[in-house]
């Protein structure tokens, strides 16, 4: 017994000292893998992996909670995503949400150039593009494009039904869901969903929402939080020759509820959840803000939070804005608007708002309003009739 004992004791040895090999060297290999996160910041490619992915990046790829179907597309799966708010260190302040066409590479790099994700994720941010399927039309931008422009920025989500604007609504609950399961609980309090040709200031949406959950924060926390430019009792077009033409089969009523503008507007994780389990009872209907935050939200009773003030339906006024901040250091008395067609507006524009924040502006003189000193050709924004349901809330 001794003698097989003593003969066992090398073999019992150097299998302890294999092990503990092996031990250290998986523990240096994850450590090695936490090191090399800021390079492979970009996260998933879905099938198909790119031609340039390395061998490395293969082994990343991170399978997106099983979405199965999205509304009534029973096929539906991501192209492309992403994991911004599961690697964020601490809870966001928010998630933006950016409906983007997938051929518009040129719009979201000026997003990118105007505030690059480092900087927006040192303000408590982060934002991912939405996108659909290339269709066949689409000349300049390819699939293998997206995808490197995935692995070089990580910030796009896209779904695997076809890019139209009769399919907004697919994308727009897309994003809800995905910012309503990726970002929920802890991962981040707000999000706010925009458009990509929308400018917007980000500097005064961080201070609101900041003030939102000082002095309004049993809304911000809320499953009622709906906030921005709200479109009251508006008759759908029944004009066939226009493309938001709208049938009597689609939209029976002579009205829409009171609605978002789907250009920008807050809401949070609690909120989007139950948009999103509703829309799922709903007949879909194209017209993706009137949908969602006019038929959808009614059903659930939420107000919404009006914010008109903020935007300008005038590009040139915020044209105007830049010219004023660099020239005069005036603030600008909006806060949003569409880029009418400038993808660089929104670049000039918040690299000149930024100083605002910094005390390093001054009220516009009287008399010295956009109204009266740009020569914007004024039309008229949306118009507004009625009340919708506004909740008191103090700002600093
Ligand atoms: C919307 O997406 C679906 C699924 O990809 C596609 O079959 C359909 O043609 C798209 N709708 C339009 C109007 O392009
Ligand atoms: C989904 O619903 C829309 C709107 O009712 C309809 O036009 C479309 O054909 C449906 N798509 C599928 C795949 O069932």
């Amino acid at each position: 017994m001794r003698m097989r004992g003593r003969r066992l004791l090398p073999i019992v040895l150097s299998l302890i000292v294999i092990i503990i090999l092996c031990i250290s060297y998986i523990s240096n290999h994850l450590h090695r893998d936490d090191d090399n996160d800021e390079q492979d910041e970009f996260l998933v490619h879905l099938p198909p992996a790119p031609a340039t992915a390395t061998a490395a990046d293969e082994n990343r790829v991170i399978t997106p909670s099983a979405p199965g179907a999205l509304l009534n597309l029973s096929n539906f799966e991501y192209l492309l995503a992403s994991d911004v708010c599961r690697r964020a260190e601490r809870e966001l302040l928010a998630v933006l949400i950016v409906t983007s066409y997938a051929g518009h590479d040129a719009l979201r790099a000026a997003h990118r150039q105007a505030i690059p994700q480092s900087k927006l994720a040192e303000m408590g941010l982060q934002r991912v593009f939405l996108l659909a399927a290339l269709p066949p039309r689409e000349k300049f931008v390819t699939q293998p494009q997206l995808a490197s422009e995935q692995t070089r920025f990580g910030d796009l989500l896209q779904g695997n039904f076809v890019e139209d604007y009769r399919n907004l609504s697919y994308k727009h609950v897309m994003g809800l869901r995905w910012a309503a399961n990726e970002c929920g609980s802890g991962r981040s309090k707000f999000i706010i969903k925009l458009d990509d040709d929308i400018i917007y200031d980000v500097f005064h949406l961080r201070r609101y929402l900041e003030s939102l959950e000082v002095d309004a924060p049993a809304l911000a926390t809320s499953s009622t939080l709906l906030a921005g430019y709200v479109l009251d009792a508006k008759p759908p077009i029944r004009n066939q020759a226009n493309k938001w033409y709208v049938t009597k089969q689609e939209y029976p009523h002579a009205l829409y509820p009171a609605y978002l503008s789907g250009w920008l507007y807050i809401t949070n994780g609690a909120t989007a959840a139950r948009l999103v389990a509703e829309a799922e009872r709903v007949a879909i209907f194209w017209i993706d803000d009137t949908w969602l935050t006019g038929v959808v939200r009614t059903r659930l009773g939420i107000p919404l939070k009006r914010h008109n003030a903020w935007y300008s339906a005038n590009a040139e006024f915020l044209d105007c804005c830049v010219r004023d901040l660099k020239q005069h250091g005036y603030e600008c008395e909006y806060f949003a608007g569409p880029n009418g067609g400038d993808a660089k507006l929104l670049v000039e524009f918040l690299h000149n708002v930024e100083k605002c924040y910094f005390d390093e502006c001054s009220k516009r003189p009287a008399g010295k309003s956009l109204k009266e000193t740009c020569l914007a050709s004024v039309k008229s924004p949306a118009p507004e009739h009625g009340v919708a349901h506004v909740e008191p809330l103090k700002l600093r």
